[in-house]
């Protein structure tokens, strides 16, 4: 048995998601882990729109792509995630990934925060096809604390349940505050 990750989780679900073809967003770029696994994924004949307020993540983000030699499917964002939908139409997106804190080496203030992340998720939710999916990487306690997490498991708990399927995953015997992994699912 493995020793998942929350990161290798999600990646379980999304590798099950998402075929050649389709159109995919990462919310939150970061070192470009997730926007290289939906590039492989969907292929020459799928695009990937990625999204990062900071630099330093699309400069991590497109060497990580040039070096795996990943397809040129990709459109790497300087740009907060609350405006993914001047990029791509309503009800036309297979998998949304929001991983959602800090760059890991980066600056720590620049972390993901409740309103924005929630604009975006509502967002989201409205971008996603039938059947599509969104991936949530959900943290909390140190640099993150807490009112991220509460806000987006309130979100999460009011979403209409004939209208999206939410599974909340629990690190159920880890100490501090584990990751909480969520997959949300258009009806
Ligand atoms: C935990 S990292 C993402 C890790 C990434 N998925 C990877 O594979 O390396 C979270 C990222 O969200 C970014 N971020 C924070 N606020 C954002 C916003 N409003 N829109 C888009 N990205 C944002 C941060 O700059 C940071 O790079």
């Amino acid at each position: 048995m493995k020793n998942y990750q929350i990161t290798q989780w999600c990646a379980n679900f999304i590798r099950q998601q998402v075929q050649e073809g389709d159109l995919c967003i990462d919310a939150t770029m970061g070192n470009g882990n997730d926007t290289l696994l939906l590039s492989q994924l969907c292929g020459t004949s799928g695009k990937v729109y990625a999204f990062d307020i900071q630099k330093q993540a699309l400069e991590a983000t497109q060497a990580k792509l040039t070096a795996e030699n990943a397809p040129e499917n990709y459109t790497l964002l300087l740009e907060s995630h609350t405006n993914m939908d001047k990029y791509v139409g309503s009800g036309s997106v297979s998998c949304i990934v929001f991983n959602f804190g800090y760059l890991p080496g980066g600056d720590h203030t620049l972390a993901t925060k409740a309103e924005t992340s929630i604009q975006a998720l509502t967002t989201a939710l409205s971008l996603l096809k039938k059947g599509g999916m969104i991936s949530l990487c959900i943290y909390s306690g140190g640099d993150s604390g807490f009112e991220e997490r509460e806000q987006i498991l309130i979100w999460l708990k009011e979403l209409d349940p004939h209208r999206y399927l939410v599974i909340k995953s629990d690190y159920y015997n880890r100490p501090n505050n584990p990751p909480i992994p969520v997959l949300v699912i258009k009806n």
